[in-house]
Parts: C-alpha cells; structure tokens; sequence
C-alpha cells in the first residue's frame, strides 16, 4: 500500500509498506481523507521533539472500517473519524478525566504511524462514527473543529462580547466559527495573508490587515476607547503576543492557543494593572469531539470554505511546499 512519510528535514515522499494487520483490540481503516497540520509543518521542518523519520504522518483524518473484531461501536463498512490522541489513563490528570494534559500523552500520526496511508490500523476505542449527514471530507477537519471547541469553551466568553482573533489561519478561522455559534456578537479576525483575510470576510467575519493597520488601534475604536472582551492569540508570533495584552479590555481574557516555536516575551505587568485573565488550551476533551461531530450534523457550522487543496497522495511533496506560504494555501487535504 502507498503511505505518505517524513523522510528528513523538509523531504516528503510516497513510500510502499506491507499492509497492516489490526491486532487485539484494532480496526483495519481505508482512509479516506487526511489533513496537514502545523504541527505536521513542524515535524517537516525536523522541529518537533518527538517525531522520527520514516514515520507515516497524518493526525487529522476520516476513513470506512475495513475489518472489526466482535460488536463495537462502529461495524465492517462505517464511515469513521480517528480522535487520535493516545493517553496513558493511570496519571493524574488521566484519572481526573482530563485525557488533554495526560502526563504521557501521545498521538497517532506523531508518535506513531498516522493516516497519511491507503491503510491503518487504530484502537477501536479511537475511533468515532461519522453520522450520515457528515461528509468524509468534513471528517478530516473534525480534529481541528474539536481544538476550536475545546478553546471556546475553556474561554469565559459570553453571548454579545466583541471577540478578537489574531490569525486567520484553519484554527484561527474556526475559533471564530465556535465563538459566533456561542453567541459571540463582534467577531474581528487579523491576519498578514490577502487570500486568508479574504476567506475570513467570506465566512462573514471583520478583518483587519495587520500588514498595514495598527491592529489595537482599529479594536480601540470599534469598543470606545475600552477594547475586546476576549482575546484569541492563533498567529504564535512575538508581534500578536504584544498585541493580545494592548487590545484587550481591562478584567478581559487572553486565551493563547498557539504554539510558540520561539517563546514570546509577555508583559505581565502590562496585565497586571488591567487584572486581565491568561488561559491556554490544548487539544479538546472526548466530549469537545463529540461536540464538533454533532455540530457538522446539525449543520450549525459550515467548515468547506477552509479547504483550499484536494491531493492525491503521490504530490505529497507539493502539499507540504504549498503549506509554506499562508497565501497559496489554508487546508490541505490528501484523498486516498
Ligand atoms: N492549543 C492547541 O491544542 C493547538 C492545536 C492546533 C494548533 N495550535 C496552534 O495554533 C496556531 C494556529 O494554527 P494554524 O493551523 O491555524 O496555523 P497557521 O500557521 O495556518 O495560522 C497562523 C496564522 O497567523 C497569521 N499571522 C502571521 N503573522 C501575523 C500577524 N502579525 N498578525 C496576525 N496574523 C498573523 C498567518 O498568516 C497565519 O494565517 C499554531 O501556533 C498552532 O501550533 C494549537
Ligand atoms: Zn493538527
Ligand atoms: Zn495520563
């Protein structure tokens, strides 16, 4: 079978493997479609800490159960979704409930072969059914939705506040989904990309173009002087880190879902004197997945808009260089 893998620093390549045989306790998936990631980005830059060459990647996918030992959740023939973190369930935070901040948290496509392949085997505890109404396509952004849900819902933002989202990228722009179907009332979204900033508008929301534009000067005036309510840092640079903290209105929330690749300065003193609140968030919880799948179902959101890329697996490479550059590409999807 063809599979999609990191081979070395900025090498992508389509690889032949044996095909897997499911052992006790897995199912046998044909994948359908698979997602890049920044933090696959990161693995093919040869940045993340834990991923090794030649390691299939792919943590956002969909799929059909091939092959399924006994009466499970899901049988032979379902249209399935991996929720694709692996935790260890013995750990504190595990025993609590909070699988997200597991102390030995581990995730297929990272610390193990992912969906980036004709073919996987996965937990069948991983796996989710995608109801009739869910597109295999949608499928593959579950993952992502789940982290906006997760987010939204770690933030204390209340129906009418004025949000502000600082990057338009797949995360940034489904924060802004979550946060408008949790009532948010002004939703205004920055980014450094023309083609994101458009795609943003599309989707209905207010941009502002941090290229030419002060960005806390355009929130200050559109809040009287005060700023926003709740802060979205998503750009995970030094740039929107400062301006997190000079946007946000005095007892306000910063919530930072970036993943910084060189750690930012923050100005505690900055937020001190305005008693502003600092969340983070990581991943989702299994109920934020369900949360994700159940809103694709009921058709409160709509997520095709992100998709700028369908592959097929053997122009891997062109998929992670068109990855590269924000304005040539917002989801990628390879279809297997
Ligand atoms: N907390 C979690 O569990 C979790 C999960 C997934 C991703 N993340 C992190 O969230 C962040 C966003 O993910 P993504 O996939 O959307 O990444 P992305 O790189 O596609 O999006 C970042 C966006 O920020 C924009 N940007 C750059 N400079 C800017 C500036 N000065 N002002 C405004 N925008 C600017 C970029 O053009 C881009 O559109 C990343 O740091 C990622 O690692 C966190
Ligand atoms: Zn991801
Ligand atoms: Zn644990």
């Amino acid at each position: 079978m063809k599979v999609g893998a990191y081979v070395s620093p900025k090498c992508v390549a389509m690889k032949e493997r044996e095909m897997p045989v499911p052992a006790f306790g897995e199912a046998l998936i044909k994948v359908s479609y698979a997602g890049i990631c920044g933090t696959d980005m990161m693995i093919y830059h040869g940045l993340h800490p834990r991923a090794e060459a030649p390691l299939v990647l792919g943590h956002e996918f969909s799929g059909v159960v091939i092959d399924i030992d006994g009466d499970q959740h899901v049988q032979k023939g379902d249209q399935v979704v991996i929720e694709p973190l692996i935790h260890c369930g013995v750990c504190s935070a595990c025993q609590q409930g909070q699988f997200q901040v597991c102390q030995k948290l581990r995730y297929i496509g990272i610390d193990q072969d992912g969906g980036f392949a004709e073919y996987v085997t996965i937990p069948i505890h991983r796996l989710r059914l995608l109801p009739a109404s869910v597109t295999e396509k949608e499928g593959a952004m579950i993952e992502p939705l789940a982290v906006a849900v997760h987010t939204v819902r770690r933030s204390k933002l209340k129906v009418g506040d004025t949000v502000v989202i600082l990057g338009a990228g797949p995360i940034g722009l489904l924060i802004g989904l979550i946060a408008r179907q949790a009532g948010a009332g002004r939703i205004v979204i920055s980014d450094v990309s023309s083609m994101r900033l458009e795609i943003a508008q599309k989707m209905g929301f207010e941009v502002i173009d941090a290229r030419h534009t002060d960005v806390t000067h355009v929130i200050k005036k559109y809040t009287d002087g005060v700023g926003a309510d709740v802060v979205f840092e998503v750009a995970g640079i030094q740039a929107t880190a400062d301006q997190m903290i000079e946007c946000i209105k005095y007892q306000g929330e910063i919530v930072v879902v970036s993943v910084y690749k060189k750690a930012p300065t923050i100005q505690l003193s900055a937020m001190h004197f305005r008693e502003i609140s600092l969340t983070t968030t990581r991943c989702y919880t299994p109920s934020d997945f369900t949360k994700a799948i159940e809103l694709l179902e009921q058709q409160k959101i709509q997520i095709d808009e992100l998709v700028s890329h369908i592959l097929p697996l053997e122009e891997i490479q062109t998929g992670f260089d068109l990855m590269e550059n924000p304005d040539q590409a917002l989801k990628i999807l390879f279809k297997l």
